[in-house]
């Protein structure tokens, strides 16, 4: 197993694990006759059943390497962050739309938060309903719920299947990000599917040439013909689709990293956008430590929004995370606290600096809004200035 000196060293369990999950994607690799594509090395690598970086032990979530974990999301980082979706989600729920649903929610943190933002904006769902892949996480969320806000846990309920229909609020926060994509490189002007071969030394990039006909439309369009790397999006897409069959009437949003695809498949971006994170560095080899690491893509937008479109949505709005954030109301919610408590005050003031930061999450972060047969609530308030759908 790879190791790189200037970063933590894992436990000797952890370890262990690791090294069962190798050799479990070696076995795939072995089964597969010698070769995987890159999309399926990272959902295993991620969800392999007690052995994936979400369906096992990591601590994944939390503030600094300390405690064991390798970064932070926003929900984490501060309860603003749900405070302010809660204000434009009260009013779509006052419509005659009483019901939530989460997918990936992670410690549980946001949907904690949501509950009780709501409940302060008179707007309580009847229903709160998370999909989460991971058992250990379901755990983590039920025991967050149980701490945090005791008197609505009961509202909670966990889904292992999407039901036929949905009527709703539907919310994933760094979801779409951590869906397996698939790697090419364009070298020499030819395009390469860059899968995962196995040998005496571990994991390695190996690229299969492939048929022109098989290049999927996307890459065809890629400017240039300088040697590049990049990705796709099918799961995300396919995720979409399936989101968008199930919603009859309400609105989906999804917040995470990533562009429109003009500037995903920008000649400018030569290497992709997959990234590592272990004990938060971030780092770009995604063999190092199976089952300990996360390893995530950028978001393209545009294939989100034309797979929710072709699925008969409608693109409500698409913002940076700030944009979205300071339209909803983030500034009037701080209002809230005593400047003059400078220990209460300066945390929560430093944390939503970084949400909304253009050199943190405010600008790489965006907002995405699908809606079916809502047309009465639009358009949204965190779109109300600074809407990029034209982008898409
Ligand atoms: C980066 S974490 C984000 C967690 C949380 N939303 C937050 O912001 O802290 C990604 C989450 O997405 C979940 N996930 C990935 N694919 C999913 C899918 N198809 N359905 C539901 N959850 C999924 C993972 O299990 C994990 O909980």
């Amino acid at each position: 197993m790879q190791k790189v000196a200037s970063l933590p060293l894992p436990s000797a369990d952890a370890l262990g694990a690791s090294t069962a999950l190798s050799t479990v994607i070696a076995d795939a690799i072995k089964a597969a006759g010698g070769w995987i594509g890159f999309d399926r090395f990272m959902s295993l690598a991620l969800y392999a059943p007690r052995l994936g970086y979400y369906s096992g032990g990591a601590a994944k979530f939390g503030r600094d390497a300390g405690d064991g974990s390798d970064f932070i999301t926003a929900p984490e980082l501060s309860p603003f962050f749900a405070r302010t979706l809660a204000r434009q989600f009260a009013p779509l729920i006052g419509m005659n739309l009483p019901q939530v649903m989460e997918f990936g929610a992670g410690t549980g943190r946001l949907a904690a938060d949501l509950l009780l933002a709501l409940e302060t904006e008179g707007a309580l769902p009847d229903t709160y309903r998370i999909v989460e892949l991971s058992g250990e996480l379901r755990a983590r969320q039920q025991q967050t719920l149980a701490e945090r806000a005791p008197h609505l846990a009961s509202r909670v309920t966990w889904l292992d299947t999407l039901p036929d229909r949905f009527e709703g609020v539907i919310v994933g926060n760094e979801v779409l990000d951590a869906m397996p994509v698939s790697l090419f490189a364009r070298i020499g002007g030819k395009w390469y599917e860059r899968g995962v071969s196995h040998d005496g030394n571990g994991f390695a990039y190996q690229d299969r040439v492939m048929e022109s006909s098989a290049v999927p439309a996307v890459l065809k369009n890629f400017p240039g013909d300088h040697d590049v790397v990049t990705e796709t999006h099918a799961e995300a897409e396919g995720f979409t689709r399936a989101v968008a069959a199930m919603l009859s009437r309400g609105a989906a949003f999804f917040i995470d990293y990533g562009f429109p695809a003009a500037e995903y498949y920008h000649p400018q971006r030569v290497g992709g956008t997959l990234m590592c994170h272990y004990r938060h560095h971030a780092h770009p080899d995604p063999f190092l430590y199976p089952g300990l690491q996360d390893i995530t893509a950028h978001v393209n937008f545009t294939g989100i929004a034309e797979a929710a479109v072709d699925a008969g949505l409608t693109v409500a709005g698409f913002a940076s995370q700030a944009r979205f954030l300071m339209n909803a109301g983030i500034t009037e919610l701080m209002m809230s606290l005593d400047p003059s408590d400078a220990r209460a005050f300066l945390p929560q003031a430093n944390a939503v600096q970084k949400l909304l930061s253009e050199a943190e999450m405010g600008e790489l972060f965006k907002v995405i809004a699908l809606t079916r047969d809502l047309d009465d609530a639009l358009p949204l308030a965190g779109f109300a200035r600074g809407d990029r759908t034209f982008a898409l």
